[in-house]
């Protein structure tokens, strides 16, 4: 019986990059999707950018534009990520949608029905000029333990301690540097110290709800005794505000799982699937979350009781992965291993190898993972390279050069057998998420394989017209080895096993998992499949990261100084006057639009906002640095009163200023933030 399978990863805060970090989770989950639909089995994967809360609006007034426009640019910058990666969803939404709010007005008010809601005055540290509350991380001050400067409201980066804010000696607001003061105001709660909470969770968090590991930690959670949650923020506040309460808004934490249901709704309007037959009480379907192990507390306790006292479904499983570390450490910027998803693959990476080697390192537990590079080279060039490619591009040349492409066994019952057998074995391990185990059986039969290619040597047989049919017969054996590895490594790199069934195979669609009962008639003349990777791109990588975390470090560091003062720069220019200078008008630009020309190599058309009434139009030589869509809403700085020049593409009507010496890289300005449109340059 085909099962029917929802399936989500947690959705990234719309107000940063995807870095490697997260793509730990994606990559793990996209794995298991499609080893399900593999399967032909029913699943969806959804998932959804997570929009609201302060930083999100604190971040869209610092760059001078609105929460919507911002979550918007950010959306597109995830989605490329995403498709970078083959992370392929069913649909990748927003928390910011209708459908979210329904329900999250949905669960409040059911909840509160129920009387699981309650209302409480809460005292906090607020900022008088800004007229906010200040969450945590927007409070700053003096250590009270090592008296280090500047520390955020929650811990110390100097000593490590945790505290409170009200703790903090000093402090003042990080947003306008205003010294808070205290005040309360009424907040909601969701009574999670409920009996009714508690008696429900207490039989909930166990396997296989959640794995072994997890349960003891929520286990000790439980018995602590859990305090309620409080699920309210006051305006301002980006969110959505609660219908019956005007001026408070639900705490991001309360809709961002919400964003599951909603994104899976919006895709059961476009695809006309029942919602309710996912989400009811007593639904027959499976329901999964892949999370880390930090939002465990979110997952495994506040959203299941929501849920279940809502009226809906729980959760058939959560399940937690680890940490990543890179070459053993916590990722830095300062050592350059920090590396967004969009640097991994500007440097000409292969998304496949990311996803091979975490995969290897995957085993279904909480246990942290490395990403070790030195590693990461050796596994992907031996295994993927040196191993499974090799394969094909030893033994496909000789039976397209002398059988015409075609295969032929003279054992095809045991391969079959042999086949099939794998992929029982093989698919335990992907079901139960050991990912690293199934590899190990996979990079087995490489071995196997390629153990009989030696002990056969296609290429002396190939030399001697008498051994025909045992050429035809070690060929055809070691391709139906590629073939049963391209099937069963199908859900880890689908975009090279889909040109190899298509290309190689002959075949007109994909591997599904049920081509592992039947055996390949023939395949096409080989084609290059994968290029081993080069230490050399990794290290170009990290230090390009490095790099920009340099261009981002306080300019009063002394090791900032140092390293300015060491670098080559172009020989100043004549000196000219003030007057001369006074010619140039410069002005901050709003980039309102950028998009590609067709046609031109470099060229990128920028539409700039600098307070007139008709935005401009500048095409700008920036094409090779800088994606379009990243540019959206960005302030910069132009040349406004330079004449305007027809190009073969239009009339460019100004310049983009960037900087750009001797090593690689081009970069447009950004003026402080606060600076308007049409403001001018001095
Ligand atoms: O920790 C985070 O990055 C959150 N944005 C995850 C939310 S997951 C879910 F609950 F929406
Ligand atoms: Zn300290």
């Amino acid at each position: 019986m085909t099962r029917k399978i929802l399936v989500t990863s947690a959705l990234p805060y719309a107000n940063g990059s995807i870095h490697l970090g997260h793509l730990v989770e994606y990559i793990q989950t996209d794995i298991w999707v499609r080893f399900q639909k593999m399967r032909g089995n029913t699943c969806h994967y959804v998932c959804a950018d997570d929009t609201h809360g302060t930083p999100i609006m604190l971040r869209a007034e610092k760059e001078g534009i609105t929460p919507e426009q911002l979550i918007d640019r950010v959306w597109h910058e995830h989605k490329a990520d995403f498709d970078g990666f083959h992370v392929e969803f069913d649909n990748y939404y927003s928390t910011n949608s209708k459908e979210t709010r329904h329900y999250a007005d949905d669960i409040y008010f059911k909840l509160k029905q129920r009387g699981l809601i309650e209302v409480r005055a809460v005292e906090q540290f607020y900022d008088p000029v800004k007229e906010m509350f200040l969450p945590d991380r927007f409070i700053k001050g003096e250590c009270p333990k090592c008296h280090a400067k500047d520390q955020y409201g929650d811990n110390c980066e100097s000593c490590g301690t945790t505290y409170t804010p009200t703790e903090l000696i000093h402090p003042y607001s990080a947003v306008s540097g205003a010294e808070p003061v205290h005040k309360s105001s009424d907040h909601y709660f969701f009574k999670l110290s409920d009996a009714r909470c508690r008696d429900f969770l207490k039989s909930w968090i166990t396997p296989p709800h959640v794995q072994n590991e997890a349960a003891n930690k929520l286990n000790e959670w439980l018995e602590s005794g859990l305090s309620d949650w409080d699920i309210s923020r006051d305006a301002p506040y980006f969110g959505f505000e609660i219908p019956d309460a005007p001026g408070k808004f639900y705490y991001v934490w309360l809709d961002a799982p919400i964003g599951y249901m909603g994104s899976f709704k919006k895709l059961c309007a476009d695809k006309g699937m029942d919602f309710d037959e996912y989400w009811k009480p007593d639904s027959k379907t499976e329901l999964y979350h892949f999370i880390g192990k930090d939002i465990l507390y979110f997952h495994a306790l506040f959203w299941p009781a929501e849920l279940q006292h809502a009226g809906y479904r729980t959760p058939t499983s959560v399940f937690a992965h680890g940490f990543l570390t890179v070459n053993g450490e916590k990722m830095s910027k300062s050592r350059g291993t920090f590396i967004t998803a969009d640097s991994y693959l500007k440097h000409g990476l292969n998304p496949e190898h990311l996803r091979y080697y975490y995969a290897a390192k995957l085993n279904g537990t909480m246990e942290d993972i490395d990403l070790n590079f030195e590693d990461f080279v050796a596994k992907v060039n031996s295994d993927l390279v040196g191993k499974y490619i090799n394969i094909a591009s030893r033994c496909a040349g000789f039976i397209s050069k002398y059988f015409d492409g075609k295969l032929a066994f003279t054992d095809a019952g045991s391969l079959l057998d042999g086949a099939i057998a794998s992929g029982h074995t093989v698919s335990a391990s992907f079901e139960s998420r050991d990912y690293g185990r199934a590899l190990r059986d996979i990079m087995a039969i490489a071995d196997r394989t390629n153990g009989e290619i030696a002990i056969a040597a296609p290429w002396t047989l190939a030399r001697d017209e008498t051994q025909r049919e045992a050429l035809h017969n070690i060929c055809s054996r070691a391709l139906h080895g590629f073939y049963v590895l391209s099937i069963l490594l199908r859900p880890v790199m689908p975009a090279l096993t889909s040109r190899i069934a298509t290309e190689l195979f002959d075949m007109k669609r994909d591997f599904k998992w049920d081509d592992l009962s039947v055996l390949p008639t023939c395949v096409n003349a080989y084609r290059h499949l994968m290029t081993r990777v080069d230490q050399k791109q990794i290290d170009a990588m990290i230090e390009a990261n490095k790099q920009t975390m340099a261009s981002t470090v306080d300019s009063h560091s002394p090791v900032r100084h140092a390293e300015a003062q060491q670098r080559a720069i172009a020989p100043i220019a004549e000196t000219i006057s003030i007057d001369d200078f006074g010619k140039v008008d410069l002005r901050v630009a709003r980039i309102v639009n950028a998009e590609h020309v067709e046609g031109a190599e470099k060229l990128l058309k920028l539409t700039l906002d600098i307070g007139e009434e008709k935005p401009r139009t500048v095409f700008a030589g920036i094409k090779s640095v800088y994606d379009p869509e990243k540019l959206k809403g960005r302030m910069t700085v132009m040349v406004a009163n330079l004449a305007p020049r027809k190009m073969k593409f239009g009339l460019s009507e100004g310049m983009v200023l960037a900087a750009s010496g001797e090593s690689p890289g081009l970069f447009i300005l950004s003026p402080d933030d606060g600076a308007q449109p049409g403001m001018r340059i001095k």
